[in-house]
């Protein structure tokens, strides 16, 4: 609707209707004579009502009065209100055109309010549309973000948690390993019907559920569970439960988010198992070590424990073999494998020794506390291990030529078994004199 605002251009129009309306009855005037004075006059108030307001309404019913009664009222000329029937046309005038300002500016009103409402309805239908719009899309991407979210969100509609809704993780909770054929959307409470519930061993009532605690208000946090599914399948789940409120702040639902954690908690309790197995055993190995470890101190036996090929490493070597062998044993290997290495062909294991054997120690007054290199006799125990030792880690690589300790024929074979190539004798020839080589090449003649 339009509406005049300035106050000159409605007091204009309210004057130019008027003007027109007298026109018109000045036209009409030969025709309609004396009778219906004022209808145009009226018409013009009505539409200066309508148009301009009550001011400007009222200034032209003031003028058509004046210009109605005067031109179109006999005697013309005159405006008399003093008679009956002047008095009696001048109050149905008012009556007329006050009645015709009130009702054409209420109905204009009335029209410009009924206007701006349905503006107004229009616009809030229109925001209506648009929030609608905004919610649909809002809501199609929340359903697109929980079906590929890999948690499940479990929504109660009610405080009751008689109807539970839940996205497609949510299901798949609830359904053993390659069933596939789960409706996503039945509702969730349908689908956990006929699991167990349990809490650190304890099984759980429905009631004591995280949906369930935060629909009493609770909120949940970080729980663990484990699920067990009508088929004995046992998930592991791990996940919080809040309340959802009105806007009285009265709760009205509530909302879990679980996820299966069964992978991670099967991997976890297998570490921990294989955790405690790795530590008995070592418990157990601590124990043999130190059983070992006593019984090589203890032992009156020379004993080497090594590794086979390729690595011939020393493991332990009891107390008595170290003494044994004067040269610590892992030092005879790293020199095997040296000579080996560097392509030597052959070596003279062993000479003196610096070292005192135990047995040789015991032996008071034959010279054991003397110092420097020992030879004879005493050497043969040490002489044979070291040529052991040199056979094995070089596998026929290397020509050994045995000597220290060789006094007999007996002792040269033991030479020769324990892989010497030849025996060389020294202390043994001072002792024994020539017949010693004869009685050797007889001890060791075919082998
Ligand atoms: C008095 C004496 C002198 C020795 N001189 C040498 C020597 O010059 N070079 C050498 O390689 N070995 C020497 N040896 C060590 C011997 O060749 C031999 O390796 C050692 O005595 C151990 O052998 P047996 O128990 O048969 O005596 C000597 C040994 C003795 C007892």
């Amino acid at each position: 609707m339009n509406v005049i605002r300035r106050p000159v251009a409605r007091y204009a129009t309210a004057l130019g209707f008027m003007a027109a309306a007298l026109a018109v009855r000045l036209v009409l005037d030969p025709v309609i004579r004396d009778r219906l004075p004022y209808a145009s006059v009226l018409a013009a108030v009505a539409a200066a009502a309508w148009f301009a307001g009550v001011g400007p309404s009222l200034l032209a019913a003031i003028i058509g009065f004046v210009a109605g009664y005067g031109l179109f009222v006999y005697p013309y000329g005159q405006v008399d209100i003093i008679g009956v029937q002047g008095l009696a046309m001048s109050v149905l005038y008012w009556i007329s055109a006050l009645s015709i300002v009130a009702l054409g500016r209420g109905a204009h009103d009335a029209a410009r309010r009924a206007e701006v409402s349905a503006r107004e309805a229009q616009e809030r239908g229109a925001a209506l549309a648009e929030t609608e719009r905004r919610l649909a899309e809002r809501s199609d991407e929340d359903e697109t973000i929980l079906d590929l979210m890999p948690v499940g969100v479990f929504h109660a509609i009610d405080q009751s948690c008689g109807r539970v809704v839940g996205n497609r993780a949510a299901h798949e909770l609830f359904a053993s390993p390659g069933d596939a054929s789960r409706n996503h959307a039945a509702p969730t409470g349908d689908l956990a019907v006929g699991c167990r519930f349990f809490q650190a061993g304890r099984e759980l009532p429905i009631e004591d559920l995280p949906l369930q605690r935060a629909a009493r208000g609770e909120t949940v946090k970080e729980q663990e569970y484990e699920v067990m599914l009508g088929d004995g399948t046992v998930k592991h789940l791990f996940g919080s439960a809040g309340p959802l409120h009105d806007q009285a702040g009265r709760v009205r639902g509530s909302i879990a988010a679980l996820m299966d954690i069964t992978a991670r908690r099967t991997v976890e309790i297998e570490l921990e198992r294989a955790k405690r197995e790795a530590e008995a055993q070592a418990q157990l190995l601590e124990r043999q070590a130190r059983t070992l470890h006593t019984l090589l101190e203890n032992v009156p036996e020379g004993i080497l424990m090594m590794t086979g090929a390729p690595d011939f490493r020393v493991i332990a070597l009891s107390r008595h073999g170290r003494e044994m062998i004067g040269l610590p044993e892992e030092e005879i290997i790293e020199l095997a494998r040296l000579l080996v290495d560097v392509g030597i062909d052959g070596v003279i294991a062993t000479n003196t020794t610096v070292s005192r054997p135990e047995h040789v120690a015991r032996l008071e007054g034959m010279g054991a506390q003397e110092q420097g290199g020992l030879s004879g006799a005493p050497l043969l125990e040490l002489s044979l291990r070291a040529i052991r030792t040199l056979k094995s880690v070089s596998q026929n690589r290397l020509t050994i030529i045995g000597v220290g300790g060789v006094m007999s024929g007996d002792d040269a074979a033991q030479f020769i078994a324990a892989g010497a190539d030849l025996v060389q004798v020294y202390s043994g020839l001072i002792y024994r004199g020539p017949a010693l080589v004869s009685e050797m090449i007889h001890s060791t003649s075919g082998r």
